[in-house]
C-alpha cells in the first residue's frame, strides 16, 4: 500500500510498553528487565529504538513499572539514538491499557494525531511508516500490526474482513479462529488513548480492543509477513539474538560487523574453539580450547572451559561452564557454576550463583 503520510514530518510520538516482569525468562529477568537483556551485544530495546528512529519516530515515552530506574540508566535522554526519551512509571503495574493511558500524559501531540504503541519484547521487520500511513489514510481509531504464527493460542487472535477491518479480538483463546495474531505494534488516535480510564488496571487486549470493536469503531489490521518474533521465552530470546547476528533481521543497533558469530570487546576465544549459529561472546567472556558454542548467548565475563558444549542456550554474566559439561536449550543464571560432566537439556534453568557439582545432572536417552 502506498501513502503520502510521513511519520517524520508529522513528528510521530510513540509509547513503549516495558513494565512487564518477564516471568517466563527467569532467572535472566530476576536482575534485569526483559527489554534490557543483552541481545546481539546490546540491550534488546536498542534494536527497537533504532528501528523506530529509522521509521521517523522522534520522541518515545517509556511506560515502566518493574525495575523502572534501569531504563533511564540504560538510555538516558535518548540523544545517542537521535531520539528524545521520557519515562513514566506506574507505582503498581496498570496493565497494558492503564500503562498507555498513564504514559500519554507525557505526549505532546494533539487529539487528532496518531500515536505509535509498541510492546517492548518484539523484533519486527514490518514497515512502520506504511502501518501509520494506512491508519491515517483510512481514518481508523486503532490500527493493529498483524502477523501469522503456527500456534495462535499463545497470542491475541485477530480475525479481519476483506477490507482489513478487525471483527474480533480474542486474547489467548484455546480455540483460535485464524492464525493471524496481534503482533504488538499499534497506532492509536491520541483521542482514543485519552478515553481509557485513568489510574485503573486495564488490558488493551481484553478490554479496550474488544470494547472498541463491539462499539463499531474502526479498528484496522495491517497484516504482513515480514520477520517477527516475541522474545518472551528463553528459546525465542536466544533465537532473536542469533537472527540479528546472522542478519535475518537487519538492525542499525548492532555493535559491529557480524558473521557466524559476534565477539564483544575483551572477549577471548581460543583458535580451536568452534563458535557458530549467530552466537554472541560477551564482553571479556572466555571460550577455551575445543569448546563448542552454537546458537547461544554468552554474557559478560562468563567462562566456557575447554571441551564444553553449549547449544541454543544462555550463559549469564560471570557464570562458568566447566570442561566436559553439555548445555542444550538451557539457561544459566549470572554467576552460576556448572561443574564438569553435567548435561543440562530441554529448558533446564540454573538460578544465579548456584554451584552444580561435577556429574550432578545427566540425561540419558536409554531411560
Ligand atoms: N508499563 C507496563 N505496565 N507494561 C506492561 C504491563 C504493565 O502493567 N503489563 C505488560 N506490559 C508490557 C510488557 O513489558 C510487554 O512489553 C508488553 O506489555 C506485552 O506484555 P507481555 O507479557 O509480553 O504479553 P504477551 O506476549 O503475553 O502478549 C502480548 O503480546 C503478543 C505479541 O507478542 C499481547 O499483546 C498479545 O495480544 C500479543 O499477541
Ligand atoms: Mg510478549
Amino acid at each position: 500500500m502506498t501513502s503520502s503520510y510521513s511519520p517524520e514530518s508529522a513528528h510521530l510520538e510513540a509509547i513503549l510498553l516495558v513494565g512487564g516482569q518477564g516471568t517466563r525468562l527467569r532467572p535472566l529477568t530476576l536482575s534485569t528487565p526483559k527489554p534490557l537483556l543483552p541481545t546481539a551485544g546490546v540491550p534488546f530495546l536498542a534494536h527497537q529504538l533504532a528501528r523506530a528512529r529509522s521509521s521517523g519516530v522522534r520522541r518515545i515515552v517509556f511506560a515502566t513499572s518493574y525495575r523502572a530506574s534501569m531504563f533511564a540508566e540504560a538510555f538516558g535522554d535518548g540523544s545517542a539514538f537521535g531520539l528524545s526519551l521520557e519515562y513514566m512509571t506506574e507505582e503498581t503495574p496498570l496493565g497494558t491499557g492503564g500503562a498507555i493511558r498513564n504514559a500519554a500524559q507525557a505526549l505532546t501531540c494533539g487529539p487528532d494525531a496518531p500515536v505509535l504503541v509498541l510492546n517492548g519484547d518484539i523484533l519486527s521487520g514490518h514497515d512502520i511508516s506504511e502501518q501509520v500511513g494506512m491508519h491515517v489514510t483510512r481514518r481508523a481509531a486503532i490500527t493493529l500490526h498483524l502477523t501469522e504464527v503456527d500456534d495462535p493460542s499463545r497470542f491475541g487472535c485477530v480475525p479481519t474482513d476483506e477490507e482489513g477491518r478487525v471483527t474480533a479480538f480474542l486474547e489467548k483463546t484455546p480455540n483460535p479462529v485464524t492464525n493471524r495474531i496481534n503482533a504488538g505494534c499499534y497506532v492509536f488516535q491520541r483521542s482514543v488513548i485519552d478515553r481509557i480510564p485513568e489510574g485503573q488496571v486495564i488490558s488493551v487486549e481484553r478490554e479496550t480492543f474488544p470494547g472498541m470493536i463491539t462499539a463499531g469503531e474502526l479498528v484496522l489490521g495491517y497484516a504482513d509477513r515480514s520477520y517477527w518474533l516475541d522474545v518472551g521465552t528463553p528459546a525465542a530470546f536466544v533465537q532473536g539474538s542469533c537472527d540479528l547476528v546472522l542478519g535475518r533481521l537487519p538492525s542499525p543497533a548492532l555493535p559491529g560487523p557480524c558473521g557466524e558469530f559476534l565477539t564483544m570487546p575483551g572477549a577471548e576465544v581460543s583458535p580451536s574453539a568452534k563458535i557458530e549459529g549467530g552466537s554472541v561472546v560477551g564482553p571479556r567472556a572466555v571460550v577455551e580450547s575445543d569448546a563448542s558454542v552454537h546458537g547461544s548467548v554468552l554474557d559478560a565475563d562468563c567462562v566456557i572451559e575447554s571441551g564444553a558444549v553449549v547449544v541454543d542456550s544462555v550463559v549469564g554474566a560471570q557464570a562458568r561452564v566447566a570442561s566436559g559439561a553439555v548445555l542444550r536449550n538451557a539457561v544459566i543464571g549470572d554467576g552460576a557454576v556448572v561443574g564438569s560432566g553435567n548435561e543440562l537439556l530441554a529448558g533446564a534453568r540454573v538460578w544465579p550463583g548456584v554451584r552444580l557439582p561435577p556429574n550432578a545432572v545427566r540425561f540419558s536417552s536409554d531411560v
